[in-house]
């Protein structure tokens, strides 16, 4: 089974980033040269992707024409759905309507990695035909702002997830890995989502993984070799921007002069 296709949500209304995220979508602003959804996009490509499907809000259209410019190149599609009330990122996949088994990736979540993490995480899909969620090590302080997986190890970097606790303090925890914007998923999910629908308040793709592991269905956890570099508040987008600026071949050398010569 091999997968072409990828879903990106990108109709969230970016809260932590008022008001400049009304007027400029926050996956359209730079990390170091390029659009924050271009690097999202490249690893898409780099993974075998040929068709891109973009759930946006209306007002964010020009994030489809952006990629539609600097991909036009490469043979892969674009697709853009609209979502038009902004009930949650299970909800925005829903919208585009299919049925197959799909890439998920987060328009905020880069990974700076030799082989590109969709692509390591196909690798655990291929081997065991369910769906897969990507994961990172995160230090014990941070992990209450995350979406946190009790897990069992399979194998180096391969886990079989066994529950989901959301935000959780230190010491409810039950590991120290984090899930990251990136998920392949099958058609089962998209039935958990669609039965979700139905709950009040946000519709959420970790709430249908919950459900599904309730109900006794296996899930695997792909722990990525490379770096995650987050943009979705903004210290984050603020060290993604730094970290890829300082390894930029063109512009890292004479950053860290400037920054030696100012004193930082
Ligand atoms: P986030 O949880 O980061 O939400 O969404 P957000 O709206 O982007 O930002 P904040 O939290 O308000 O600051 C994770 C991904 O899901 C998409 C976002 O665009 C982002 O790529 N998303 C979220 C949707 O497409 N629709 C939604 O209703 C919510």
């Amino acid at each position: 089974m091999v997968i072409k296709k990828a879903i990106i949500p990108a109709a969230g209304l970016g809260t932590r980033f008022l008001p400049l995220s009304k007027f400029v979508p926050k996956e359209l602003w730079p990390i170091v040269d390029k659009a924050t959804i271009q690097y999202i996009v490249e690893e898409a490509i780099a993974s075998g992707i040929k068709e891109i499907v973009l759930v946006v809000r209306p007002g964010k259209e020009n994030i489809l024409a952006y990629l539609k410019d600097v991909f036009s190149a490469k043979r892969v599609s674009f697709s853009k759905v609209y979502q038009k009330e902004q009930l949650g990122d299970g909800h925005a996949v829903l919208q585009a309507k299919t049925k197959e088994i799909t890439a998920v990736l987060f328009g905020d979540d880069i990974v700076e990695s030799k082989t590109p993490a969709l692509l390591q995480m196909m690798k655990v899909f291929n081997k065991y035909q369910r769906p897969v969620i990507a994961l990172h090590k995160i230090s014990k302080e941070k992990l209450s702002a995350y979406g946190v997986v009790k897990v069992d190890k399979i194998s180096k970097g391969v886990y079989k997830v066994k529950d989901i606790v959301e935000k959780p303090s230190i010491k409810q925890a039950p590991s120290n890995l984090a899930i990251v914007g990136k998920y392949i998923i099958t058609p089962e999910v998209f039935s958990h989502i669609k039965a979700s629908t139905k709950a009040k308040g946000e519709i959420r793709l970790a709430g249908a993984f919950q459900d599904m592991l309730k109900k006794g269905e296996t899930i695997y956890g792909c722990e990525f070799e490379g770096k995650w570099l987050e943009c979705g508040n903004k210290q984050a987008y603020l060290k993604s921007n730094l970290y890829l600026s300082l390894k930029h071949p063109q512009f890292g050398k004479e950053l860290k002069q400037f920054l030696k010569k100012e004193n930082f």
